[in-house]
């Protein structure tokens, strides 16, 4: 070890002995049009709601058994997690990862484009074009890499998206990484996706309609027979980010295209494994030459490591179980109307949710933060979204619900929502 790093080593020691860290980064250096860092120092919101035990995000979770979690020494209901079917513990997914891991190690350390290619990913995409019944599929080290390939490669200059405000922010990222231009319209509302497509009618570029399948914060089903019909009439493609609905929607599965049978009308279906696949990467499907374009061209593809072994093995039996396993859905549904049929006699406004996501809204931000904790206190992990992620005056408390939550913890949940509903006069 060299001096240098011996000395860093025990200053730091010292530091944490004496509870101070000397390998902070000073807070001030002398610079003549500002420091980038000030953001960062002047930043203490999380650190004062922490201070008050009231920061809902990053509890570190110890161990997970099906509904139940344990988060500092406590075990806890969960509710808001996104393993719609429940598969993240299955022994015959966790069984796959292991042989996987064995046979190819810990990373690819390379990118798909050079040394990252496995059989693996190979199996898993054809698999993934079979199932969702399109002409060839390709995944992503994430969703979020899926969204920013898929949109960054197609849409050049000229080229326009028509975005549902409500998309996912990987979407909006992906419009941001490429040269075309965005228009948004009003959540679900047709009336204004027309108008905007009527306004570009006579431009140059192509035109795509992107949407989420399923809302992840509102739960919302998109209204994808309204928008193949505007996509007809103004010609343009459409791209559904069916993250939530993969596993979920539809008599197979298949997503919100199965659900309104609507497969052949859908261009392209982006996804995630990260949900009901229990695992973790992303995913595009859609024509051979619009997904060899991708492949070829994505550069948040290109340019990093490929998703590891144990994922794609894990999502492909995932993928297997889905296909096979049909009850697995109908115990989803099963759950979802168990809670949502309870939580609205309760009286809370779920906002029109039709899926396993169920947004239970409580309205201004401190009430919603108070509602988290006390939530917190009966032994209920979940988590409020605030704005921007939800309309201002509308927070939520983000609840989901799994195939594997048992009937127990569904009352359990209930039972905390009706005590702390009542407490802060939410409901009567
Ligand atoms: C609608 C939607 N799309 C994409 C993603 C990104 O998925 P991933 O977690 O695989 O990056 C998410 C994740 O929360 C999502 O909700």
């Amino acid at each position: 070890m060299s001096d240098a790093v011996e000395k860093t080593l025990a200053s730091y020691n010292e530091g944490q002995r004496s509870g101070s860290s000397t390998l902070e980064i000073p807070q001030k250096r002398p610079a003549r049009t500002g420091d980038i860092f000030d953001k960062a120092f002047g930043f203490t919101r999380a650190d004062e709601a922490l201070a008050a035990g009231m920061h809902p995000y990053f509890k570190p979770i110890a161990a997970q058994h099906g509904g139940s979690v344990v988060v500092n020494g406590q075990e806890m209901v969960i509710t808001g997690s996104n393993d719609y079917l429940g598969l993240t513990q299955d022994e015959r997914l966790k069984t796959a990862a292991r042989a996987a891991l064995d046979n190819f190690g810990t990373s690819c350390t390379g990118s798909r484009f050079l040394t990252g290619t496995l059989t693996l990913h190979e199996e898993l995409e054809q698999r993934l074009a079979r199932y969702l019944r399109k002409g060839s599929a390709l995944t992503f080290s994430a969703g979020y890499l899926g969204s920013l390939s898929v949109l960054s490669a197609l849409t050049g200059r000229q080229d326009i998206l028509y975005f549902d405000r409500e998309n996912h922010s990987c979407l909006y990222d992906g419009a941001r990484l490429s040269f075309g231009s965005l228009r948004k319209y009003e959540h679900n509302d047709l009336a204004d996706l027309e108008r905007l497509l009527a306004k570009d009618v006579g431009k140059p570029g192509g035109r795509m309609i992107v949407t989420d399948g399923v809302f992840s914060m509102s739960g919302h089903i998109a209204d994808l027979p309204g928008i193949v019909k505007l996509a007809r009439k103004y010609g343009a493609r459409i791209a559904v980010d069916d993250a939530h609905a993969s596993g979920v929607l539809g008599k197979n599965g298949r997503g919100t295209a199965e659900h309104f049978n609507l497969e052949d009308e859908i261009d392209l279906i982006i996804g995630t494994f990260s949900k009901s696949f229990a695992s973790v990467g992303g995913f595009v499907a859609g024509p051979r030459a619009v997904v060899n374009w991708i492949k070829h061209k994505a550069r948040p593809f290109i340019f990093t490591a490929a998703l590891p072994a144990m994922q794609i093995a894990a999502a492909l039996k995932a993928l297997e179980i889905m296909e096979s396993e049909p009850w697995l859905r109908e115990q989803l549904w099963q759950n979802v109307e168990q809670f949502r049929s309870g939580i609205n006699h309760l009286g809370f406004d779920t906002l029109g949710s039709e899926t396993p996501i169920i947004p239970v809204l409580i309205g201004p931000d401190d009430l919603t933060m108070t509602f988290w904790k006390a939530l917190w206190e009966e032994g209920v992990f979940t988590t409020p979204a605030l704005p921007p992620g939800v309309p201002v005056g509308q927070s939520i408390i983000r609840t989901s619900v799994n195939a594997n939550h048992t009937a127990e913890q569904l009352e359990r949940l209930l039972s905390a929502f009706a005590v702390v509903g009542r407490k802060f006069g939410v409901i009567s």
